[in-house]
């Protein structure tokens, strides 16, 4: 983690001041200073840090299960990751035009991605959580018939809820945080968003509750250039080693417990 970060902060470094002085294009300048600070080829990321534990920025540094995750692959790749953070959707978009290589964002494997992106092996298993105020009436995913729903934009949650929910009116987020701000200032009635997220998302907030019936189950993979089999497998290799040697029970137990959200 240690290197990654400072050949991290040399790219930004790097990358504002050369940028400044000759005009060019931030992102053709962070590789080409990426490449000097490291013999070993990039894995660039994609993500969306707006997710806490996933992905989230802490002291202007995206952190999170995700990034360790991330981390651990490249390292088994003989890599050097490198993050970039943009909005959710622009994830799906960026894999075909080869901005990033991996896509890791906790998005869930859908018959709709499916169709542009490939997906590897599984890596975690969550389920979508509805979050409503305590004094709402709200208590099963039958209450929300008729209501306004906010979710994160592109995500699953928002097109579940369009899917599943009859009535609905899906208003749709940059992020989760401000549909939850929209929900306590009563401007929306519940918000749909993954389990550990929706934990950290009502930490604090005494008149938000969490239904204890799930929206929906799913499952979280990295997702890939469609075609680029060579990596997906490269990837799905990694993956198995990392949960053999133990390390991904270490990474799992840093951010979760047992008792917070199912295994
Ligand atoms: N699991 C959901 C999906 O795939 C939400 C993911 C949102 N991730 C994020 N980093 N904002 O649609």
């Amino acid at each position: 983690m240690k290197k990654y970060q400072k050949v991290l902060t040399t790219i930004l470094l790097g990358g504002a001041l050369v940028g400044s002085l000759t005009g060019c294009g931030s992102s053709d300048t962070a590789e080409s200073i990426s490449t000097e600070a490291s013999t070993k080829e990039i894995l660039v990321m994609g993500t969306n840090a707006t997710f806490p534990p996933f992905e989230y920025v802490d002291q202007n540094e995206i952190v999170g299960f995700d990034v360790e995750m991330a981390g651990l692959i490249a390292k088994e790749l003989g890599m050097e990751l490198q993050v970039q953070d943009m909005e959710f959707e622009a994830i799906f978009g960026a894999l075909p035009n080869n901005m990033i290589d991996i896509g890791m964002a906790g998005i869930t494997i859908s018959e709709d991605r499916l169709a542009q992106v490939d997906f590897t092996d599984g890596y975690f298993n969550t389920k979508q959580l509805i979050i409503a105020k305590k004094d709402s009436g709200i208590t099963t995913s039958d209450d929300l018939v008729g209501k306004k729903i906010g979710a994160q934009l592109g995500t699953t949650s928002a097109t579940f809820a369009k899917l599943y929910i009859e009535d609905v009116k899906v208003i749709e987020f940059n992020k989760s945080a401000l549909a939850v701000a929209d929900l306590m200032n009563g401007t929306i009635d519940a918000v749909i968003v993954d389990a550990a997220p929706a934990q950290e998302l009502v930490k604090g907030q005494d008149s938000l509750m969490i239904l204890e019936t799930p929206f929906a189950e799913e499952e979280y993979a990295i997702a890939i250039k469609k075609g680029n089999s060579e990596l997906t497998e490269k990837i799905n290799v990694a993956l198995t080693s990392i949960k053999e040697s133990g390390q991904y029970d270490e990474l799992y137990s840093k951010y979760f417990t047992e008792t917070e959200i199912d295994k």
